[in-house]
């Protein structure tokens, strides 16, 4: 031990840890990196708004990091890539797909509720995931707002059946029903479901670096599965709690490249390569070959540094109310429109409030959605639970699943009366939806992709395919610029 540590100050390492710091069991391991640098991470900093013709560049570089994967795909970017980039987003991943033959590229999919707002059919759910497969993913991350396994399952189910990697993912939060315990059980059920390997999806960055070794430790011990962590930086404490999952025996974990990381996004890349390097984890990648990358990176944080967020330092209010990042900004901006941004302090306080009385929902799409309307709604309207939008009444009548603790009864008579909540699967009774879409929007459709575009965001997706139709058949003649206008009745 003494003479290994001598070679390793002579090589200018660090001395290995001792041994009271606790154990490693995944000690000889290579920690994996994914880098999230075309997905999350611009989805955070910069309002999901990276073009294809910005990543391309890279490809090639960063096909030869050793990654052990790139999260590509899903989240906001599919909405964003036809709303603000005109860009089809099935396109983009399978342009994606040719530029990354060693990389396995993976995916955020929100359970049954796919990548928009609302639960779709089963059947909708199925096409989705085999269309997301076929395209070129290898890797889906399934994840329910409500930890809610029931709206997993036909996702989970569907991505076996595709032979692609099931990686089922616990959204993370802390509250008087969210221990250690319960995440341990919910990881063991997601084992029985046939995952691959596990995610702690830590979006508000409130994973403390204790809590994180202990979880980490606790369902490696229970499952044995590889494990990711994802988190962000938002509180400070991503990367600290990174190397204590690590300790645990963690297997990979969730970073972007220097320019795109830290503030609301994820720790860096290369900080965590450097940390690491020459210890019992050591990711195994060259720290040199990250520098053209983050180079690339960097110039595009000065190209779209207009729309960048430039969170400097960490938001203490986060911690307090464990209000994740994007949720925060959107409660400022909405209080802003409506000329009440003095009233940011009151909501702030309303939101824990609400999030008990509705059972606890970790905040995280669309759960962060409905909670902070309410809040606001609360607050503005003078009198508590007056107004009550129709997504926070579905939300009380079961309709996105079932809460993790009991829904506060006197609040939930209010807001939804005599009405009955429903008791099964939220998904279960949505009927089919591809034959309308069809009937609807075939005329525009020239790939089955097309129909789950229609599907999940049918206004944005109606102008996107008529533009694109337009572009496609009519340029020859100089008619697509006519015909090809946005919002194009039809
Ligand atoms: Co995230």
């Amino acid at each position: 031990m003494k003479k290994d540590r001598n070679r390793r100050e002579k090589e200018g390492l660090l001395p290995e840890p001792t041994p009271d710091q606790g154990p490693r069991p995944a000690e000889t391991a290579k920690l994996g990196i994914t880098e999230t640098a075309f997905r999350d991470a611009h989805q955070s900093i910069m309002a999901t708004r990276l073009a294809l013709d910005d990543m391309l560049p890279v490809t090639e570089m960063m096909d030869e990091i050793g990654y052990h994967s790139l999260e590509v795909w899903g989240g906001a970017t599919f909405d964003a890539a036809m709303r603000f980039l005109n860009e089809d987003p099935w396109e983009r991943l399978r342009i994606l797909r040719k530029r990354f033959r060693k990389t396995r590229l993976q995916m955020l999919l929100r359970g049954q509720n796919l990548l928009g707002y609302r639960h779709y059919s089963d059947e909708v759910v199925r096409e989705f995931v085999r269309r997301a497969v076929g395209n070129g993913i290898d890797i889906v991350r399934v994840f329910d707002a409500l930890n809610d396994v029931r709206n997993l399952e036909v996702a989970a189910d569907q991505v076996l059946k595709e032979g692609a990697h099931l990686q089922l993912c616990i959204a993370y939060t802390l509250s008087p029903v969210h221990d250690v315990q319960a995440f341990r059980r919910l990881a063991r059920t997601m084992q029985e479901m046939g995952a691959h390997s596990l995610c702690i999806k830590d979006m508000a960055g409130l994973l403390a670096p204790n809590d994180a070794y202990a979880l980490a430790r606790g369902i490696k011990e229970d499952t044995g599965l590889p494990l990711q962590i994802h988190s962000h930086y938002t509180t400070g404490l991503a990367a600290m709690s990174y190397l204590e999952t690590a300790r645990a025996g963690a297997d990979v974990v969730d970073c972007a490249i220097s320019p795109f990381s830290m503030g609301t996004s994820q720790p860096a890349t290369e900080s965590i390569v450097a940390a690491l390097r020459g210890g019992p984890r050591d990711t195994g990648i060259d720290l040199e070959k990250l520098v053209p990358i983050a180079d690339h990176f960097r110039r595009l944080r000065e190209k779209y540094r207009d729309i960048i967020v430039n969170l400097a330092g960490i938001n203490i209010n986060i911690l307090r109310y464990q209000i994740p990042g994007g949720m925060y900004s959107n409660l400022v901006s909405q209080l802003k429109e409506q000329g009440a941004a003095d009233r940011l302090p009151e909501v702030l306080a309303e939101v824990p409030r609400v999030r008990k009385e509705m059972g606890y929902p970790p905040l995280v799409t669309p759960t962060s959605q409905i909670v902070g309307t309410q809040a606001t709604l609360n607050v503005l309207v003078g009198e508590r639970w007056k107004m009550v939008p129709r997504e926070v009444k579905n939300y009380f009548l079961g309709l996105y699943g079932r809460p993790p603790a009991p829904l506060d009864e006197e609040i939930r008579d209010k807001v939804i009366g005599s009405e009955t909540p429903i008791t099964v699967r939220p998904g279960e009774l949505i009927e089919g939806e591809l034959k309308r879409a069809e009937k609807e929007i075939g005329a525009w459709v020239s790939d089955p992709e097309d129909l789950l575009s229609y599907v999940l965001f049918p206004s944005v997706a109606k102008d996107f395919l008529v533009q694109r139709f337009a572009r496609r058949n009519y340029r020859d003649v100089g008619l697509d610029k006519l015909i090809g206008g946005a919002g194009y009745p039809l």
